[in-house]
């Protein structure tokens, strides 16, 4: 299987998870990690199978994964492909599956794309790392959540089991199987 994995981030944790999946995939596949935003000058027709993961910020994943969609829906559709959402929401367990995470439950249901199988997994919050501006908001959004507030903390909430689990599930995934 030659597979392609495809990630939209921000601040990295995208594709550190993205890498991390193209690892456990390493051996019985070949695989390559590339930015979304990269994806038009590579040849899609080369590819047996595909996973795009995408971050959320403010609500929204990126404009480049709705476009992508858009421009490559058929060849999507015609492989065996998963999606997987990077967000903070998804630190609660019980926001961390397709149904349960709000923003991916909206994305599933407006989107033409029907991937074989999706996940949601926890990001991560490095205060330190933001500008000053994203900085205060995010403090806002966890001090209404209940979340880390100290601004000089970094704090990873990814599992890493869990991303583990989901690498193995598509792993085994070698024709277009409705979405679990
Ligand atoms: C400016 C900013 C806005 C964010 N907005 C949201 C949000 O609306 N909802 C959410 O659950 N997480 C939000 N997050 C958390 C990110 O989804 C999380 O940090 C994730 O790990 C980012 O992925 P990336 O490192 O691949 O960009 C936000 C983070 C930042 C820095």
């Amino acid at each position: 299987m030659h597979t392609l994995i495809l990630y939209s981030t921000h601040d990295g944790q995208t594709l550190k998870i993205a890498r991390f999946i193209a690892g456990r995939l390493a051996g019985n596949d070949t695989c390559e990690v590339v930015d979304l935003g990269q994806a038009g000058q590579i040849d899609l027709l080369r590819y047996d199978r595909v996973l795009i993961g995408a971050a959320i910020r403010y609500g929204h994943f990126a404009a480049e994964l709705h476009d992508f969609i858009k421009q490559h829906l058929a060849w999507l559709n015609q492989r065996p492909s998963a999606f997987f959402a990077v967000n903070l929401t998804a630190r609660k367990a019980d926001k961390r599956t397709p149904q349960t995470n709000a923003y991916t439950r909206k994305f599933l249901a407006a989107t033409p794309w029907r991937p074989d199988r999706c996940a949601v997994f926890a990001g991560a919050l490095r205060y330190p790392r933001y500008r000053w501006l994203d900085r205060i908001m995010i403090q806002l959004i966890m001090r209404m959540t209940g979340g880390e507030t100290d601004s000089s903390k970094e704090v990873e909430y990814t599992d890493w089991q869990q991303v583990g689990a989901f690498a193995q599930d598509f792993a085994g995934l070698t024709s277009k199987s409705g979405l679990k």
